[in-house]
């Protein structure tokens, strides 16, 4: 299968594009640049002024606020299907974020001009995009409701929860969830890396959270057993 063929079969799975026939997904797929973005590179920084569209077709790239020490806020984890840089594209204003490939990626890239083109004569895609941008306004008003209301235990439990219901992998009834640095943490759960030392401290010894060499284990209920 050629590029083309690849990218509108992919397509075909993407949030966006799923109701179209084969031949507009073939007509469409003709309009995508491919790009390999190695991980740990950045894609954008926030305030630059492109405005290109992009669609995950490999990998992972993370969405990202940075303070001037380069504390890190992650906004969005954004795989396969999803798309990206939609913001700019609409408004043209700069950039609201930083992206980087958080593994070795690989991107579908769409010019402002042509994606608009796309939306006026697809109006499927347009509802679409404004689905898919309604569920991440969902997702950020609960990381602000976190943020705003939750402590720092409060909001590592949560992540961790999260995580480990997603990956599913269990040890003596808890979730296993792959540790990783206390600065990642903080930047998951809006937080400095020392105050993330020390609520993990704290959590460990409430028995909440239980360090088992590459792994943290985390009750199911652990939810209940803290205080907001
Ligand atoms: P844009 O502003 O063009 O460039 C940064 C991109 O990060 C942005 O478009 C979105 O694609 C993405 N992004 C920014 N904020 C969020 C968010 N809260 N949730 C999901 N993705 C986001």
């Amino acid at each position: 299968m050629g590029e083309t063929g690849r990218v509108a079969d992919f397509l075909r799975k993407s949030v966006l594009f799923q109701n179209l026939s084969d031949s507009e997904l073939r007509k469409i797929s003709l309009n995508f640049e491919i790009i390999d973005l190695p991980m740990g590179e950045v894609l954008f920084y926030e305030k630059d002024t492109s405005d290109d569209m992009y669609l995950v077709l490999e990998g992972k790239v993370r969405a990202s606020l940075f303070d001037e020490h380069g504390n890190e806020l992650v906004l969005a984890e954004l795989g396969p299907g999803e798309f990206l840089g939609e913001m700019s594209m609409i408004d043209q204003l700069p950039r609201s974020a930083t992206v980087l490939a958080q593994e070795n990626t690989r991107l579908a890239v769409l010019r402002r001009e042509t994606f608009l083109k796309i939306l006026r004569e697809n109006p499927d895609i347009a509802i679409n995009v404004i689905k898919a941008l309604v569920a991440r306004l969902r997702r950020t008003d609960d990381m602000v409701e976190a943020l705003a209301f939750r402590n720092v235990e409060s909001r590592i439990v949560k992540f961790l929860l999260e995580v480990g219901k997603e990956k599913g992998n269990m040890e003596k009834g808890r979730f296993r969830v792959r540790k990783m640095t206390h600065r990642d943490l903080a930047a998951r759960v809006g937080s400095s890396r020392e105050a993330v030392t020390k609520a993990l401290k704290a959590l460990s010894f409430k028995g909440i959270i239980e360090d088992s060499g590459n792994f943290w284990l985390i009750s199911p209920s652990a939810e209940d057993h803290i205080d907001p």
